[in-house]
């Protein structure tokens, strides 16, 4: 029979937290061991800072602190940058990283969010989707490109399982890597108390793609790449399938600068447009959430009525090893940023309650809390129409035929640059869904190289 050491009762006593311990009587020996383990693996001096500060975990900078990100753009036909990046390819030294620990609950979807099929003719997933770039690049350069995966307790034996299901996109397993980011237990607004998701089960959340730094750094992966000769990591999120995975010219660019990190960034819809804020503080590159950055200097404007703060954040990064490495060790000092969230859970008197308003705070870290420690940094503007529209929500602009319609857009404008007609609607949008598999053809380029000479466009289109 297992039993509750002496000091983790004092230390529950200390910080009020006996109530977890309640039907210990009745948990099987499994289940007592799991709650130990729980409980083990609470930093519980962090949660009672994070629940006295509440809400103020996140200092905003002096306003005259801030400064907007200057505007740069790359020039496609810059052969020089693009011949840079493409040696890096070459020579094997990129890895590909996406973060797809998140539990997906805005797009109503249970799995994990990169099974979610997207391709508008397909329906391939987005695991497929980004897959493939990896495998086409691999192609193309003839060099191994690794493809890491971060996934979270929530989607991580789901996840596996599907690329084991799916051979791995044609990827050999052997440079697939999945690691499974941490978690952090939530606390009740009104008490501080941990909560409970039954009895002798405490209620934990992925720890934000902050968790990323400790992840990697945990798997032996960091060690791993740099044996493997690897020096620059392209980062991205799993909802994205428009992403440009290892843009050379992107590449090339993050060389010629010599920088630790570089971000692409789009010009913000508006004021209150939900992404993150790209701006300089102390001319340091910073990115400030839109939920915590307030709406007067949201809303500034400069000489010519455009918006001070122009520049969003699709969370395109390209970050060398080196800084990761030096990043990863001083993962514990990135800040949490905390959530009024909903949470389903035990209540005192241990009945199943689904509350009405917020009663949990959340905790998370963010991996662009590391941008200002860059020494050398860049960041790049691009438009969402050709590298940034993410799957979020059930309805609107971010949800499935809206992210569908911006893909059929975009492989439409290939097909125009190729010298191909596409049928259109008044407003400009592709007509009929379009899809071109990334194993034909990764660029608008290389589709003009191999488009067959018949092709007319009336209906669906998949080129595979
Ligand atoms: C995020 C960014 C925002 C950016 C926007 C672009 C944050 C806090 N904000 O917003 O600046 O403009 O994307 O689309 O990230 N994830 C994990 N583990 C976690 C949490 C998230 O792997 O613990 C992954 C998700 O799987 C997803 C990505 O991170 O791929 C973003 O998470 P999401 O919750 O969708 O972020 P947003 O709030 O939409």
């Amino acid at each position: 029979m297992e039993d509750i050491p002496q000091s983790l009762k004092q230390r529950l006593h200390r910080y009020g937290q006996e109530h977890v311990l309640a039907g210990w009587d009745s948990l099987s020996d499994s289940e007592r061991r799991a709650l130990l383990a729980q409980l083990e693996a609470i930093d519980f001096d962090l949660l009672h800072q994070l629940f006295t500060q509440q809400g103020q975990t996140f200092h905003l900078p002096d306003p005259e602190r801030i400064t907007p990100l200057p505007r740069v753009t790359l020039d496609p036909s810059d052969l020089h940058l693009r011949r840079r990046g493409e040696e890096a390819l070459r020579r094997g030294e990129v890895a590909v990283l996406i973060v797809a620990g998140g539990q997906g609950s805005r797009l109503g979807f249970v799995l994990p969010k990169g099974m979610f099929p997207i391709g508008p003719v397909s329906q391939k997933t987005l695991f497929q989707v980004h897959a493939e770039k990896v495998l086409a690049l691999r192609r193309r350069y003839g060099a191994a490109i690794p493809l890491l995966i971060m996934t979270s307790p929530a989607t991580d034996d789901t996840t596996r399982a599907f690329f084991a299901d799916q051979r791995f996109f044609g990827l050999p397993p052997s440079d697939v890597f999945f690691f499974c980011q941490g978690t952090m237990p939530a606390l009740d607004i009104a008490t501080g108390r941990l909560l409970l998701e039954k009895p002798g089960r405490i209620f934990t959340s992925p720890d934000g793609h902050g968790g990323t730094l400790a992840a990697l750094r945990a798997s032996g992966l960091l060690h791993r790449l740099r044996d493997d000769g690897i020096r620059h990591v392209f980062y991205f999120q799993v909802d994205n399938p428009l992403v440009r995975v290892a843009d050379p010219l992107f590449l090339g660019h993050h060389l010629a600068q010599r920088a630790e990190v570089s971000s692409k960034v789009v010009a913000k819809n508006g004021p209150t447009d939900t992404l993150g804020n790209f701006l300089l503080v102390d001319g340091r590159c910073t990115i400030i959430e839109y939920s915590d950055l307030p709406e007067t200097l949201a809303r500034q404007t400069d000489a010519q009525g455009r918006l001070r703060l122009w520049a969003g954040n699709p969370a395109i990064h390209i970050f060398d090893l080196d800084f990761l490495e030096r990043m990863s060790q001083e993962a514990a000092n990135l800040p949490f940023h905390v959530a009024r969230k909903k949470v389903p859970c035990l209540d005192a008197s241990g009945q199943w309650m689904e509350p009405t308003t917020e009663n949990a705070l959340k905790f998370e870290r963010f991996i662009f809390d590391v941008l200002p420690r860059a020494e050398r940094w860049t960041a790049v503007e691009t438009t969402r129409a050709t590298e940034f529209v993410p799957l979020k929500r059930e309805t609107g602009p971010e949800s499935p035929p809206a992210v569908q319609q911006a893909l059929s857009n975009l492989f439409g404008g290939w097909l125009k640059e190729a010298g191909v007609a596409v049928p259109r609607r008044p407003d400009g949008d592709v007509a009929v869904p379009v899809e071109i598999s990334p194993l034909f053809a990764l660029d608008a380029d290389e589709l003009r190289a191999k488009l067959p000479r018949w092709l007319t466009v009336e209906g669906a289109l998949y080129l595979e």
